[in-house]
This record gives C-alpha cells, sequence and structure tokens, in this order.
C-alpha cells in the first residue's frame, strides 16, 4: 500500500514554499522507487514550522518541518517515509504540546483529511450533523443551536439561535443564508483556514442553517485577497452538489439548498453585514440603516440569515453531537470554543482552538512562546483593528465576552496581534485613526470626517503643540465619535486610541492622568 505523505496546500503553506516541497517529494519518491501518496491537506496552524510534511507511519503521523524544497533529499536518505531521525523531526504529530493542549471542535479535521475528499470528510464525522437536522422540525433546529449558546464569531457575539429564530419566524416565500468570509481583521486567518482546510464543514453549516429557517439559497462572501479559498470552496460545492448534499433534494428529502461563491472587492467596510449586502447586491459597499434588521429585510430585501465563517462551522458539530456536549466548554456566557489566531511579535504565531476561559498570558507564553525578538511583550491588539491596546497587567484577563468588555475590550474574531516594547503606541493610535479615515464608507460624519482629524490631533500631540488643549479635543473627539457614528467602524476606532493614550502615555509624552487599571 501507498505510504501517505501530507503536503500543505493552505495558502501559509505555499507562501513557504510548499508547492515546490511537493514537487520534490514527488520527483525524490520516484527517484527512490518509493510508493507514495501525497495528500494536499489544510495546515496544523503551526506557522513557524510551515511547510510541515506528516507520514502515516505504523506509529501514528511523524511531523517534519519547516521543510524546504532542498531537504527533501536528505529526509529521503534519513528514511523519513518511516519516521527516520532528521534534524526536522518533530515527533507524533498528535503529541506536539501545541497541539496536544487545544480543544479542537470547529477545527476538529483540518490538517487531518484531504479538504476536496467527500470520504475522508464522512469518514471523520461529516454530514452527520445535517443528517440530524433533516430528521428536525424547524423550531427544533432553531432551539438545538440557542441550547448550545452559540453566539456569532464575526465580532459582535450575537446569539447565533436568536438570529436564526428571527428569519424562521419572518414569513417570506425567499429566504436566504449568507456567510461572511470577508475576515478583513489584522491577525486573522481562521476562517481562510477553515475553508481551505475543511470547505465541507462550512457547506454543512450553511446548509443546516438553510434547512433550520426555511432559506433555500445561500452565499459566501469571500475577500478576493483569498483565491485559494475562492477556489477550494468552488471545487468543494461542485462535489457536495454531486452527492446530493446540496442541491434541490438534499440526501433524498425535500429539502433544497443551493450555494455559490462571491468575491468581494476587498474593502474593510464590506465586512459589516450590511454594507456586505449591499457588495453582494452589485453596489457599492455601504453601511445600511438599522433597523430593519437583515434577518427581517436583508439580501434583495428578504430574511437573511448572515452568520460568520466560524458561527456556521461550529454548527455541524452541535448538531452531531449535541447542544450540550458543546455548551459544557466555555464559562458564564461565552460558551463553546474560540479558534484564536496568534499573529505579530511571537515566536509561534498560529492557530489555538480552546474553550472559552483560556488567558491572554496562556496564549502569549504557553502557546505563542513570547516575543520572537526575545524581548518583553509590551502591548497586545485583541479582535482586530478596532480592539483595545491591551498593557502587561491585563494578560490574566480570561477570554471571555462579558470579562473583556468590562475592561473596555472586546474578543471580536479571535485575533491577537503581539508588541514587543519597542512599539511606538502614538503611531499605533495614529494608524487607528488612519485606518478608519482610508476605509470609512463615508455615509456617516463623525468617521468620515473626524478620523482625519483624528489623525491631525494625534499629530498636534506628538508634536508637543498645545498639547493639553488637543488631548482635550481627541477625548472630545473619541467621544462624538463613539457616540454619533452609524457603524462599529467609527463607533469602536475610539477604543484603541483611548487605550493607547491610557495605557501608555509617555508615548504621546504625556504623564498619566487617570489611575490605570
Ligand atoms: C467595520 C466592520 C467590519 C466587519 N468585518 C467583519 C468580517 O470581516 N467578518 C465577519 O464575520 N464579521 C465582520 N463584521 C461583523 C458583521 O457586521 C456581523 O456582525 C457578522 O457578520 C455577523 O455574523 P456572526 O453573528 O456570525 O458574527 C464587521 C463589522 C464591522 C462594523
Ligand atoms: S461609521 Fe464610518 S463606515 Fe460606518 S457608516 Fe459611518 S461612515 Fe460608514
Amino acid at each position: 500500500m501507498s505510504i501517505r505523505v501530507y503536503v500543505p496546500r493552505d495558502s501559509s503553506a505555499l507562501s513557504m514554499g510548499a508547492e515546490a516541497v511537493a514537487s520534490a517529494v514527488a520527483s525524490e519518491a520516484a527517484r527512490h522507487n518509493a510508493d507514495i501518496a501525497i495528500v494536499r491537506n489544510g495546515s496544523r496552524g503551526l506557522y513557524w514550522l510551515e511547510p510541515m510534511v506528516e507520514v502515516e507511519t505504523s506509529l501514528g503521523r511523524i511531523a517534519y518541518g519547516p521543510v524546504t524544497n532542498k531537504d527533501v533529499a536528505s529526509l529521503f536518505e534519513a528514511d523519513f517515509l518511516h519516521g527516520g531521525r532528521h534534524a526536522l523531526l518533530r515527533g507524533p504529530v498528535d503529541e506536539i504540546p501545541y497541539l496536544r493542549k487545544q480543544e479542537r471542535l470547529t477545527f476538529a479535521r483540518v490538517g487531518i483529511t484531504d479538504p476536496l475528499s467527500l470520504e475522508d470528510y464522512a469518514a471523520h464525522g461529516g454530514w452527520q450533523g445535517l443528517r440530524a437536522a433533516l430528521a428536525m422540525d424547524g423550531a427544533s433546529a432553531v432551539k438545538q443551536v440557542t441550547d448550545s449558546g452559540l453566539r456569532g464569531r464575526g465580532g459582535a457575539a450575537f446569539p447565533a439561535g436568536i438570529k436564526w429564530k428571527t428569519v424562521l419566524d419572518t414569513p417570506s416565500h425567499q429566504k436566504y443564508v449568507v456567510c461572511n468570509a470577508d475576515e478583513g481583521d489584522s491577525g486573522t486567518y481562521s476562517d481562510r483556514m477553515i475553508m481551505e482546510g475543511d470547505p465541507y464543514v462550512l457547506i454543512e453549516g450553511m446548509a443546516i442553517a438553510g434547512i433550520a429557517v426555511g432559506a433555500t439559497h445561500g452565499y459566501i462572501y469571500v475577500r478576493s485577497e483569498y483565491p485559494h479559498a475562492c477556489q477550494i470552496l468552488a471545487d468543494a460545492i461542485t462535489l457536495a452538489r454531486e452527492q446530493s448534499y446540496l442541491g434541490a433534494n438534499i440526501l433524498g428529502s425535500d429539502k433544497a439548498f443551493e450555494l455559490e461563491v462571491r468575491k468581494g472587492a476587498g474593502a474593510y467596510i464590506c465586512g459589516e453585514e450590511t454594507s456586505l449586502l449591499e457588495s453582494l447586491e452589485g453596489k457599492r459597499g455601504m453601511v445600511r440603516f438599522k433597523p430593519p434588521l437583515p434577518a427581517i429585510s436583508g439580501l434583495f430585501g428578504k430574511p437573511t440569515v448572515i452568520n460568520n465563517v466560524i458561527t456556521l462551522a461550529s454548527v455541524p458539530i452541535i448538531f452531531a453531537k449535541g447542544a450540550d456536549h458543546y455548551r459544557n466548554y466555555g464559562l458564564g456566557r461565552s460558551r463553546g470554543t474560540l479558534p484564536i489566531q496568534l499573529a505579530g511579535n511571537l515566536k509561534h504565531c498560529g492557530l489555538v482552538e480552546k474553550a472559552f476561559g483560556v488567558t491572554l498570558r496562556e496564549l502569549l507564553y504557553d502557546y505563542g512562546g513570547g516575543s520572537a525578538s526575545g524581548r518583553p511583550l509590551r502591548a497586545v491588539q485583541v479582535g482586530g483593528p478596532l480592539g483595545a491596546y491591551l498593557p502587561e497587567q491585563q494578560f490574566d484577563t480570561p477570554l471571555d465576552y462579558e470579562a473583556f468588555a468590562a475592561i473596555g475590550a472586546m474578543v471580536g474574531h479571535g485575533g491577537i496581534v503581539a508588541f514587543d516594547d519597542t512599539v511606538d503606541m502614538a503611531s499605533m493610535a495614529r494608524y487607528a485613526m488612519e485606518f478608519c479615515a482610508i476605509e470609512s464608507c463615508g455615509k456617516c460624519t463623525p468617521c468620515r470626517i473626524g478620523s482625519t482629524r483624528g489623525v491631525e490631533v494625534i499629530d498636534h500631540i506628538v508634536a508637543g503643540d498645545e498639547r493639553e488643549k488637543h488631548i482635550a479635543l481627541l477625548e472630545d473627539l473619541c467621544d462624538t465619535m463613539i457616540n454619533g457614528s452609524l457603524c462599529a467602524l467609527g463607533g469602536m476606532t475610539p477604543f484603541p486610541v483611548q487605550s493607547a493614550l491610557k495605557y501608555f502615555p509617555n508615548d504621546f509624552h504625556v504623564a498619566p492622568k487617570r489611575k490605570v487599571a
């Protein structure tokens, strides 16, 4: 029987030369007359080891990494096809501490299976959730999601069950399910990893959503910067349709669900749900007034479930293993697990799926390994470009929506970007305003004008020009943006600015005014 060799096809691995590694493995195998089958899996999310090549042996899967095409000849010489010793040997994959300590529910299959193999997906528990949903009526299916405690993973953490119930209860001959795969937050990549590494879990989650609320058509809105994800999704949808997991009669039932991929053009605001719907309708991505909520009047004016990739990809396991299984993970009102993405100045950047409750410190040091530069970590930004900057004294905060809100921060999509002590927080605050100015959709004044004025005011503060007056002006401007903006882009841009000023006043050349919590 052929020996299976896994070379990831995830964008991160490709960017590190995985394609050349796969070709080198194929030609070396031919030279050695070795009978191998190369599987292009998703990434395990241990990015410092990419491309991480795995070999299936009698002792389980053995990892080597980071492998370049130049290492391949020596790997064959070291008999890596049987787990031979080599400088790049990482041992049995399941025993790598970074992976062993995780609680992978949503990412259970990523890196393990062949992303496009329907057999592999089914063999690893796939479609069980869909079959369970097909046996339920809409109200029971929605209740399952409500009981699981699942909250939206795109940023706002709104309970998924309440959103689905609104769509279910709104009568209409046509309803939609839209997947938000715009993934614009800095340091985030979990949506992309799922789409590239386990596309059927998203397809299954969307089909379940459609069956639950009575929607027969779905769209996945993917940012154009994700060409590999778009291609894999398109292929997966075709294959799933051929086997009746999608289409007019799902698995022989009377339920129908069709799915299409749409590419966004790369605007941060098109991740905001109403802008996304405008863009999906072929218009310029501008924020809509709410109400009406998209659940009542969404895509083309029809009731629409719009959820993030991770929210939808977490649905199949809830149906396969039951709501209680999922809600038994986590703490407080933050139930289940969160795929956390470590980025920035860390030794071990990557994907860590853990139950809510893990602390920032554990993530930064036990998983992240501390800073890549070897210098002390000074600040982290959690939840994307609109998230607060947190200082070292807040690293013991558990990842929990309410605990984060209590310190003026947000968990958001679970992206954590770390900075060492060389970071200049005044320039980070300036960047937050500049980012908002560039990405503003322009619909409301506090954001459109305020962000540009914000950049200028921070410049005055840093230059020492009437510092006290400009700090008061900046605080007033932040207050106006928070309370007067139509959406969270203008409404939350002040959070990184205010937190930088509060915790790192010296970088603005100002003495701390308030007691720092
Ligand atoms: C400026 C802005 C950008 C956003 N970008 C994204 C995004 O890239 N992906 C996402 O899922 N949600 C994003 N959101 C949140 C969405 O508006 C919405 O809350 C989400 O799609 C709902 O899905 P969920 O309940 O599953 O999180 C953004 C919100 C704002 C205000
Ligand atoms: S806050 Fe900014 S992005 Fe949001 S609606 Fe207003 S102008 Fe548009």
